[in-house]
């Protein structure tokens, strides 16, 4: 009786030395942090001085806020970095103002960054009345998309976006830097109590960004109004070119049971895990794309 019970409480525990450890293994192996914050900073994301260290252009510094992103001259506060859609959400002020409005608005760049805006997950975004913010192509002067906002007395509804005070239209792929023009349009059927001409145009993480009547207060206000800081969302990829191109190189980034896709912005690829593989694709070894059957047979 006793011989034949053994077996059964032995089993749930080799089980559990089967699958947990190799959960907790490859989260230590594929991830550093500041200790300031919770969020995780998977490779090619890195912290100068922990293991592993970051690829190049994929530093992140530690400060008593948090993970923050060098940018120029800059350090931005990251909220996010989510490894396998090659997204980093960050607090930012990604904003260019009408030359009516007071003070010098410096225009934040990715340029010579390995980051762009991400088309899908943001908004181009204008706040102002009797306008037409158009974003400008830095490289050929046209135009690349815009939209127009217009105000009437009373019509000015918090939370909404459609035209009113504020408009929306897509960002195009691979943006780096905002410049936007603004034509201001005097209609006098849409005379209102909002009389300046200072609007001010973002790019917005898409569902983050809710219109309040303040934002418009805020540029009317006479004096010089500070930067709104907003979520906003980067795009990164690996730099090397296609995947055809990429693959041929020895600096190949995607590892062991990973396959590679080129990145929906245009610039370089990046990689993900096999089908029945999880872990970190960039790494080779223990933190990399691993089954779990490769794994239990490891162990034992
Ligand atoms: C970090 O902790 C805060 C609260 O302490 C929580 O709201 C947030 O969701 C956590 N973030 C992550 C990425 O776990
Ligand atoms: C980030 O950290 C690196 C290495 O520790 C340092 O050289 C750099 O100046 C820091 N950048 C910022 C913006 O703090
Ligand atoms: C960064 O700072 C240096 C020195 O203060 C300055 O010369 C340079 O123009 C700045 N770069 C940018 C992009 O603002
Ligand atoms: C971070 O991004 C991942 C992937 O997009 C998402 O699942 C997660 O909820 C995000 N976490 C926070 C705290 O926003
Ligand atoms: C900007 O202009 C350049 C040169 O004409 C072109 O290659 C690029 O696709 C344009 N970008 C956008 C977002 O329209
Ligand atoms: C707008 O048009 C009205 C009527 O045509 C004119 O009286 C007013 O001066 C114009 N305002 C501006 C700012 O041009
Ligand atoms: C809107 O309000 C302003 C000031 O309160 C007034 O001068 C203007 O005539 C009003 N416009 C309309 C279209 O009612
Ligand atoms: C906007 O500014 C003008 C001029 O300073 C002022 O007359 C007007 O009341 C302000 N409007 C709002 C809605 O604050
Ligand atoms: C980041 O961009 C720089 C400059 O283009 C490039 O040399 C570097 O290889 C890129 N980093 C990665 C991991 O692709
Ligand atoms: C990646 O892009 C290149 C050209 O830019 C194209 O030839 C190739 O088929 C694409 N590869 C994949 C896997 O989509
Ligand atoms: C990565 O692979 C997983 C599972 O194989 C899949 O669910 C996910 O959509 C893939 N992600 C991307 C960005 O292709």
């Amino acid at each position: 009786m006793e011989k034949e019970l053994l077996p059964f409480p032995l089993l749930p525990w080799l089980l559990l030395t089967c699958f947990s450890p190799f959960f907790v293994h490859s989260m230590e192996l594929s991830t550093s942090a500041c200790s300031s914050s919770n969020i995780s900073i998977p490779y090619p994301f890195g912290v100068h001085g922990q293991s592993p260290s970051p690829a190049q252009g994929f530093e992140i510094n530690c400060t008593s806020s948090g993970p923050r992103l060098p940018i120029g001259n800059n350090s931005i506060s990251i909220l996010n970095i989510s490894l396998l859609d090659g997204y980093v959400t960050i607090l930012a002020s990604a904003a260019s103002r009408s030359p009516q409005c007071r003070g010098n608005f410096a225009s934040f760049s990715l340029e010579g960054t390995n980051f762009t805006f991400s088309d899908t997950r943001n908004k181009f975004t204008a706040v102002g009345c009797n306008m037409v913010a158009m974003l400008v192509n830095g490289t050929s002067g046209g135009y690349s998309g815009g939209c127009a906002s217009f105000c009437s007395n009373n019509s000015i509804v918090d939370g909404a976006c459609s035209g009113v005070a504020c408009c929306q239209a897509p960002v195009p792929k691979g943006l780096k830097k905002l410049y936007s023009d603004f034509t201001n349009i005097n209609i006098t059927a849409s005379l209102s109590k909002y009389t300046s001409a200072c609007a001010e145009a973002f790019i917005v993480e898409q569902n983050s960004y809710a219109f309040a009547t303040a934002d418009l207060k805020i540029l009317n206000n006479s004096n010089k109004s500070p930067p709104q800081y907003r979520h906003v969302v980067l795009e990164w990829s690996i730099d090397g070119g296609s995947c055809e191109e990429a693959s041929r190189s020895a600096s190949y980034a995607c590892k062991e049971n990973s396959y590679c896709y080129n990145s929906s912005n245009g610039i370089g690829y990046r990689c993900n895990c096999t089908n029945g593989f999880q872990g970190n694709p960039y790494l080779q070894g223990p933190g990399g794309c691993q089954g779990n059957e490769h794994v239990c047979a490891y162990i034992f």
